[in-house]
């Protein structure tokens, strides 16, 4: 039995908007960005929408596939961001592409989100109820940053990635899924903090003032070098394999020392992790499906490779898992 992945796509906005760029409105360098975090520029947001950007991942990803739209039973975005609080991404996906037979829902886990979804996926798949689905990660982070806080604005960009799984009975072929692992720590989630329309009714006296995206920055970048390693040396153990069998690392893209770290951690050689966070920032969710498209269009993913998927981020959430290609 495996869930695969068969296709895969990605759906960024057209503003490509560099360090220098933001330099020229708020006191920062391309210098202190890059050194940092390894960013040089972003995609932003400008008339595209979180939904209409999933959509476009998701199109590419079933022309990918091969697979009509009309043969998914279950569509799961990942987002902090979508457009409406109902209809949901999913749902809007669904109308959007026309997925007529598909149940639809978001799951809101951050930048963890498209992990969770692929999971959320799998587990649907492997009970026998749904054959073929669309998995998705989509963000328009820059609507909830705070654009007078330089130290996260510059820090994220906008996108989706989609990828359709297919479940398999067959014992034959690749094993897809290998192994996953995803966790939760909601007493460290103001780490890492976007605050949603507070009580408004004619009975409270609430400000109406909508706050944006807060990040303990060295609190969060010390989560997530301890956390990440420990969930790939997890899903490794469980499936009997060693860091030299995986051929790529598809990390969740926030910042290069992040990976950087893990791969010494890990006792990696760097080059293993390939990074998309130099030309997309930190896309939350979208991060691990946006680059594993761009390693899959590279066409650097064979047939039996074996490649880890992690994410990391708000809640506090984390997950890893393994692909066999
Ligand atoms: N440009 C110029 N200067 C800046 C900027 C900027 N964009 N942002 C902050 N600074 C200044 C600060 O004001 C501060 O100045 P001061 O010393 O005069 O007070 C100085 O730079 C240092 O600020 P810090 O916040 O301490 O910078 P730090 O070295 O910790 O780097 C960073 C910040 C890159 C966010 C770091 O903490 C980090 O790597 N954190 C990891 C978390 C992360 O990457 N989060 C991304 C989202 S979370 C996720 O996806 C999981």
């Amino acid at each position: 039995m495996a869930t695969r992945i068969i296709g895969t796509g990605r759906g960024l906005p057209e503003k490509v908007v560099t360090n220098d760029d933001l330099s020229k409105f708020m006191e920062t360098s391309d210098e202190w960005i890059a050194s940092r975090t390894g960013i040089r520029e972003r995609r932003l947001a400008t008339t595209e929408t979180t939904a209409g950007m999933a959509a476009e991942a998701s199109k590419k990803a079933l022309a990918m596939a091969g697979m009509n739209p009309e043969e998914l039973d279950l569509i799961i975005v990942g987002t902090i961001t979508n457009d409406y609080v109902t209809p949901s991404c999913a749902c809007e996906v669904q109308s959007m592409i026309g997925a007529t037979n598909a149940m639809a829902f978001d799951v809101n886990a951050a930048c963890t989100g498209f992990m969770v979804a692929l999971n959320t996926a799998h587990v649907y798949m492997l009970s026998g109820k749904y054959k073929n689905a669309l998995v998705i990660g989509a963000e328009t982070l820059s609507k909830i940053m705070d654009w007078n806080d330089r130290s996260t604005c510059v820090l994220f960009g906008d996108g989706a990635g989609a990828a359709v799984l297919s479940f398999d009975k067959n014992e034959n072929g690749s094993r897809g899924l290998i192994s996953y692992t995803q966790g939760a720590d909601g007493a460290s989630g103001m780490q890492l903090a976007g605050q949603n329309r507070t009580n408004n009714n004619p009975f409270v006296s609430t400000s109406k003032e909508l706050k944006y995206v807060s990040m303990d920055g060295q609190e969060v970048y010390k989560f997530a070098v301890s956390k990440v390693p420990a969930s790939i040396l997890q899903v490794l153990e469980e499936a009997d394999m060693k860091v030299e069998d995986i051929s790529y690392f598809i990390l969740h893209q926030a910042n290069i020392r992040i990976i950087q770290s893990v791969a010494k951690r890990l006792k990696v050689d760097v080059d293993k992790f390939p990074i998309s966070l130099d030309h997309c920032g930190n896309v939350s969710a979208a991060s691990v499906p946006i680059l594993l498209d761009e390693v899959n269009e590279k066409g650097l993913l064979k047939k039996g490779d074996k490649i880890v998927v992690a994410g990391f981020g708000g809640g506090l959430t984390w997950s890893a898992g393994i692909i066999e290609w």
